[in-house]
């Protein structure tokens, strides 16, 4: 593995603890992205003695280095060449980077390792000269990387309750790497899904984001749902699940649309919150589900589901700021321009909806394509080739009326100007009134036509201008 260790970290350690006489070790997610040929930008590094005083020493050599020092999980951190360097002293107990439990007992390589993930992670290479870049395997991580397995080092009911996180974990990493979860260790994620209750929500969220960001998320979806940690943490995603049949009419598994969804939409883009917009687009399904007049309705299942993203946001750690405010907003209009791939659409529907989208009217258009997942390719094709029309029609009005964002050439303050008046319900409805019109066609976007209709519109109150 020589040849790839082409950080200069590795080498400064190398000396450093050669001289030293000690034993450390390139270890983790490192040497498995290497392996992988990944890009990997954390580098961690066992040592068998004191973390935090071989990072001290490391960072005297470089010289002009800030090393942080995290006393209780008896770790240190550098930055050095591009890379964040964590230096860690190697344990008996489960390996969990900045677990709350501080270390009390010191181990040797083979301890570190075994209470590790996964095989896969639990590769390390030496940095001592004696045996510089030699791969220490003891699991056989190297076949199960080939072979694309995720396997727990020991039995796996040991290693997920060491850290019930690392059932997620497991799951991340099968989706992010395309891997296999051996039957074993899969079946243990099923006995011991309970256990993921103790797991704060802040650690689950961040592997739930990282399967939300792979590129194909589904595999996640559906391992978790097969494991049964879904229902734990997401519930409101499981009811999705299944087909009703009355009177010979059935409506389509929920769940595994938007998994489609998800992926679709993972193919154009990989910003988080439209994957999340995706996610949660259908979730008020469950609640709106009816059979009335033969058929399966759903009606105001977007505004049920829209309701739905604070709390499930608030639930699960999800940030409460304008990117909740984004997923709501999609979730609330992501049928709105399915009605604009009509032959007849008036500008003034574009329009309204140009206004009521504003600078989220792209995502919206990138939402609704995903939305298509028909197993019927031609008419999959007729769909997206009318939102390709209702696309350019959005773009054409837009050009003509600048809609997006726009705010009436006439505003509350030079309303109550005037006529005179103080802040008040009518100030409101005239605001209004020239708003409405303006997206109607009836008249211009423009403060002429604004002040005309405004002058006609106010003799409806009896209002005077005040010259
Ligand atoms: N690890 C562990 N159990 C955990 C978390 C981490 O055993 N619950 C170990 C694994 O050996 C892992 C290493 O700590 O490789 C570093 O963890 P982390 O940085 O969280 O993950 P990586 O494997 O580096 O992967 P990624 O950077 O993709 O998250």
């Amino acid at each position: 593995m020589k040849k790839h260790l082409t950080h200069p970290i590795f080498q400064i350690v190398s000396k450093i603890i050669t001289k030293n006489q000690q034993e450390a070790y390139v270890i983790g997610g490192f040497v498995r992205d290497l392996i992988l040929q990944r890009e990997s930008k954390d580098i961690d590094i066992v040592v068998i003695g004191s973390g935090i005083n071989l990072a001290k020493s490391v960072a005297k050599q470089i010289g002009n280095t800030k090393v942080s020092v995290f006393k209780n999980f008896g770790t240190a951190m550098l930055q050095h060449d591009g890379s964040e360097i964590e230096f860690v002293g190697a344990r008996k107990e489960s390996y969990q980077r900045h677990s709350r439990k501080p270390i009390v007992e010191n181990g040797s390589l083979s301890d570190d390792q075994n209470r590790r993930d996964f095989t896969i992670n639990a590769l390390a290479i030496s940095l001592h000269a004696d045996n510089y870049g030699e791969l220490l395997d003891p699991f056989d991580g190297l076949t199960d990387l080939k072979n694309k397995i995720i396997r727990t080092p020991l039995a796996p009911d040991t290693t997920f309750s060491d850290d019930p996180l690392r059932m997620m974990r497991a799951i991340r990493f099968a989706c992010q790497l395309n891997f296999k979860i051996e039957e074993k260790s899969l079946d243990a994620i099923k006995k011991n899904k309970n256990r993921l209750k103790i797991v704060s929500q802040e650690r689950i969220i961040t592997e739930l984001n990282k399967i939300m960001l792979t590129d194909k998320p589904s595999v996640g979806f559906k391992l978790l749902d097969k494991t049964e940690l879904l229902d734990i943490f997401f519930p409101e995603l499981t009811k999705l699940k299944g087909v009703d049949t009355i009177q010979g009419r059935s409506h389509k598994d929920n769940f595994l649309h938007t998994l489609q969804v998800v992926d679709n939409i993972s193919q154009k883009t990989t910003d988080l919150w439209l994957r999340w917009a995706a996610l949660l687009h259908d979730i008020g399904k469950a609640r709106t589900k009816k059979f009335q007049e033969d058929r399966w309705t759903f009606h105001g299942h977007e505004v049920v589901g829209a309701k739905m993203v604070t709390r499930i946001f608030k639930r699960l750690k999800l940030p409460l700021n304008e990117k909740m405010k984004y997923v709501e907003k999609l979730v609330l209009l992501h049928l709105r321009p399915i009605p604009l791939v009509e032959d007849i659409v008036t500008n003034s529907a574009l329009r309204k909806l140009l206004f009521d989208a504003g600078n989220e009217i792209d995502d919206l258009m990138i939402l609704c394509e995903a939305d298509i997942t028909s197993q019927n390719d031609q008419k999959v094709q007729r769909y997206i080739n009318n939102f390709k029309i209702v696309r350019q029609k959005l773009v054409e009005v837009e050009e003509k009326d600048r809609i997006r964002n726009f705010q009436p050439p006439i505003d509350g303050a030079e309303i109550m100007q005037l006529f005179g008046l103080s802040p008040s319900r009518t100030v409101g409805l005239l605001k209004n009134a020239i708003k409405d019109a303006i997206l109607e066609g009836i008249i211009q976007n423009s403060y002429d036509d604004a002040f005309t209709f405004l002058l006609l519109e106010a003799k409806k109150y009896q209002l005077q201008h005040q010259k």
